[in-house]
């Protein structure tokens, strides 16, 4: 018969077992726990991939210099060093002899920096994950809606933009180094906790103040935003598995139409967005930037960009990754901006309001004519 000490030894060790937790979590825990080194880890996708893999039930150790966010993480192994493309100048004694389950490099574009590591870390790794970018995709294919991982890369050509090209150089010189046992993400704009990018920004403040804005064009064009949360759960579902091979992660495609609702829903918000024809922008001297900042961040009409926003993810969706809502994803974005020290961050709306209300009264005055109202 159970004693008492028993039944509550035995009901604490129920209450802690994996089904005792919330649905949320207990698919992430790992079925083997693993060795995990991350490659960076402090700035903004390398701590969402730390707390996944730690949530999931690895040991994590971090590489990094110790400059970025110090302080996060202070109950796991941090190893100090520093990464160059200059071998005089690099440092990787902390790693020593020591050996890992799986690599996370999560950072780098600089194909230098990508390979040194690699080199290092090959023979004593399991597996080798890095974080690229749907930059590394040739441009001449940007066009093409519905690309997938087997579309060409961009040339290691020095007319391309650093990052683009670094990348794509990344992932050829890393899968010649590590064959099969290579798992490369290719992300597209990712959002969420500690992003400082303020694309998705804009168009959340111009919810919430309200009144008329422009939605710019007929609203069809799309635009794809991942979470950074989804990214690390990818990456640790790569390790838990084990995956290999090279997946998109970019999430469902969304319209203008819906991004846009998407930003005054979760901004609990009466604004209005009126979609203004690109030409007639145009005329107003309002047109899409190539940055996917300015005036309409993410607004990427233009015909060669046309597919840049209809990336496919069906690999990693096969493979068992799913999307959280993407209001979920906006308000943690606005969040973590809300939090920030205005006197050390601050940020100026790159179209003004009068720039803006001048367009829209000019565009409603256009229709009342075209109309005969
Ligand atoms: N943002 C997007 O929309 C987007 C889209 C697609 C793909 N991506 C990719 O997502 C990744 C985001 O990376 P993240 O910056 O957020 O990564 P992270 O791992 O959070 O931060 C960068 C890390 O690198 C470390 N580091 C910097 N310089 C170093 C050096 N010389 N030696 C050793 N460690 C060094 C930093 O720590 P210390 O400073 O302390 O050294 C920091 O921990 C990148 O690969 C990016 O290309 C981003």
């Amino acid at each position: 018969m159970m004693n008492r000490r028993r039944f509550l030894k035995a009901s604490l060790l129920a209450a802690a077992a994996p089904a005792a937790l919330p649905p949320l979590v207990r698919p992430l825990l790992a079925s083997a726990p693993k060795k995990v080194l991350v490659l960076g880890g402090t700035s903004f996708l390398g701590p969402a991939v730390v707390e996944a893999a730690v949530v999931a039930g690895h040991t994590v150790t971090l590489f990094n210099r110790g400059v970025t966010n110090p302080g996060l993480f202070p109950n796991l192994e941090k190893l100090r060093g520093f990464r160059s493309p200059e071998a005089t100048d690099e440092n990787f004694s902390a790693l020593g002899e020591r050996r890992w389950d799986a690599v996370i490099d999560v950072w780098p574009s600089d194909p230098a920096l990508a390979e040194t590591a690699a080199r290092r870390l090959r023979d004593r790794t399991k597996q080798y994950l890095y974080v690229s970018s749907i930059a590394a995709y040739d441009a001449k294919d940007w066009a093409k809606p519905g690309l997938t991982e087997d579309a060409p890369l961009n040339p290691w050509d020095p007319s391309i933009r650093a990052y683009n090209r670094g990348k794509a150089e990344s992932e050829r010189r890393l899968n010649a180094l590590l064959d099969g046992r290579l798992t490369v993400v290719r992300p597209g704009p990712i959002k969420g906790d500690r992003d400082t990018t303020p694309d998705l920004l804009a168009w959340l403040r111009r919810a919430q103040a309200g009144g008329a804005h422009i939605g710019p064009g007929s609203g069809e064009d799309h635009v794809q935003k991942v979470d950074v949360k989804d990214v690390a759960r990818f990456l640790v579902l790569a390790i838990d598995r084990p995956l290999h091979g090279t997946y998109n992660l970019t999430g469902v495609p969304m319209t203008f139409r819906e991004y846009l609702g998407q930003c005054v829903a979760v901004t609990r918000s009466d604004a209005e967005f009126v979609w203004v024809p690109q030409e007639f922008l145009h005329a107003q001297g309002l047109d899409p930037d190539p940055s996917f900042l300015g005036k309409f961040p993410s607004w990427h009409p233009e015909p060669e960009r046309r597919g840049l926003f209809q990336i496919s993810s069906r690999k990693a969706f096969d493979a068992g990754w799913t999307q959280r809502p993407f209001q979920e994803t906006a308000l943690e974005y606005l969040w973590y901006f809300d939090s920030l020290d205005p006197v050390v961050w601050s940020w100026t709306d790159e179209l003004s309001p009068e720039a803006e209300a001048r367009a829209l009264k000019a565009w409603r005055e256009a229709s009342q004519r075209r109309t005969g109202a």
